[in-house]
């Protein structure tokens, strides 16, 4: 599919033709087609799941539990090892919610400087309930996470590895299946933030071999309110349940519950069964991509923002060499909530401040966060030459460059 074709199939683009979208990484633009998907069950039918016994009951059911079987294909993995959830934040609440399993008072949690709150605070929180400690890879000059930066803290009272595939300020690639050989020989768990890496790379939990994976709907192309939590099956069975509520048991009486297995015991209530099936849609049009044709676009058109915004005196780019599209700079003396309120007025879209990584922030030295370009598949030369016209004005304007 070419980017004219791509650009057709989101109804983003007609309803505003004069807009340049760079906030992927935030949420990426709707697919109609995942949408209609959504459209097509709520008004066809809109039946509860795993429930009735009339047809129309079965058929949602299969709906929906092929929808598990898209998202388990697509990341290689098996159905019953995928966890819907209201989005990847849920997801990593959701294994540590069983911190208390996985790590002991004294022991250590592995985590990084670049990681988003989601992934990172709910064990912060559980680390102050239970008495281990949090430790951080540092990052290297160039704001990257190294191998051997992890093997300098990694030790036998390492217990879990909690880190992100692609970071959402830096766009950088981690070397996971390396840290995760490692963390495995230490006997410790690895789970993945993968919430900006699935656009980007072809994942395959077999072969990185984490123990659980995390993403949301919405930054694939599909739907708000769903994410996915894959984890290990012999793992994801020991984890506590989460919520409690109906159809995640196949048993309760006064005195007793009986669980139902994974994934059921993890997906108590009645679920987001639209969004399930809008997620396979959005998944199956991302298959449908040539992923080398769409990196290489991606990354020619970061390319091209990076080489613009370095010739605009004042502006610090922070992550010139990222894998992916995402750009993270600063003009000096211009606060990032400002220079958006220019790029406003060239209607482009992108986002300023700390992209919900706090910590990132801290190490950047950049009290207000940064501005943050994140490019897609649809996006194209006209969007990058907006970007870097509002920079330039945002620079004069502002920073008197
Ligand atoms: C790296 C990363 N992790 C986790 C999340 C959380 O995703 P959500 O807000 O969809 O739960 C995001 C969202 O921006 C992200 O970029």
């Amino acid at each position: 599919m070419n980017l004219k074709d791509i650009r057709k199939e989101f109804s983003f683009f007609k309803n505003n033709p004069n807009v340049h979208y760079l906030d992927s990484a935030a949420t990426a633009l709707k697919y109609d087609k995942a949408i209609e998907k959504m459209t097509d069950y709520y008004l066809k039918s809109g039946v509860n799941i795993h429930r009735g016994s009339y047809k129309l009951a079965y058929l949602a059911t299969k709906e929906y539990e092929e929808a598990r079987e898209v998202v388990a294909r697509f990341i290689n993995a098996e159905p019953s090892e995928i966890i819907f959830t209201k989005g990847a934040t849920q997801a990593l609440n959701l294994v540590a919610n069983s911190a208390n399993l996985l790590v002991g008072t004294n022991e250590e949690v592995i985590t990084t400087e670049q990681e988003h709150n989601s992934s990172i605070l709910p064990w912060l929180d559980k680390s102050q309930e239970l008495g281990f400690k949090v430790v951080y890879i540092p990052l290297n000059e160039e704001y990257k996470i190294t191998v051997e930066n992890f093997k300098k803290i990694l030790n036998d009272k390492t217990k879990v590895v909690v880190i992100n595939h692609v970071s959402n300020v830096l766009g950088y690639l981690n070397p996971i299946k390396e840290i995760t050989k490692l963390a495995h020989k230490q006997g410790a768990v690895v789970i993945l933030d993968a919430a900006q890496s699935i656009t980007n790379v072809k994942i395959d939990v077999k072969d990185l071999d984490v123990d659980f994976l995390a993403f949301s709907g919405h930054k694939i192309y599909g739907p708000n309110g769903i994410g996915v939590l894959y984890g290990k099956k012999d793992l994801l069975r020991k984890l506590h349940v989460y919520e409690v509520g109906g159809e995640m048991v196949s048993k309760a009486s006064k005195d007793a519950i009986i669980y139902q297995d994974v994934p059921h015991k993890f997906e108590a209530g009645t679920p987001p069964i639209a969004e399930a099936i809008g997620l396979a849609e959005a998944i199956k049009f991302m298959e449908s991509l040539d992923y080398q044709k769409t990196t290489d676009h991606i990354k020619k058109l970061k390319a091209k923002a990076v080489a613009g915004l370095s010739k605009i005196k004042g502006v610090t780019i922070y992550n010139p060499t990222s894998d992916f599209g995402i750009v993270s700079f600063n003009i000096d003396g211009v606060h990032p909530h400002d220079a958006s309120s220019v790029f406003d007025e060239f209607n482009v879209c992108i986002r300023s401040g700390h992209h919900c990584a706090s910590i990132l922030t801290e190490v950047l030295g950049t009290p207000g966060g940064t501005v943050r370009a994140s490019i897609s598949i649809y996006n194209d030369d006209k969007d990058i030459e907006a970007l870097i016209e509002a920079a330039k004005k945002a620079a004069s304007f502002f920073g008197g460059f």
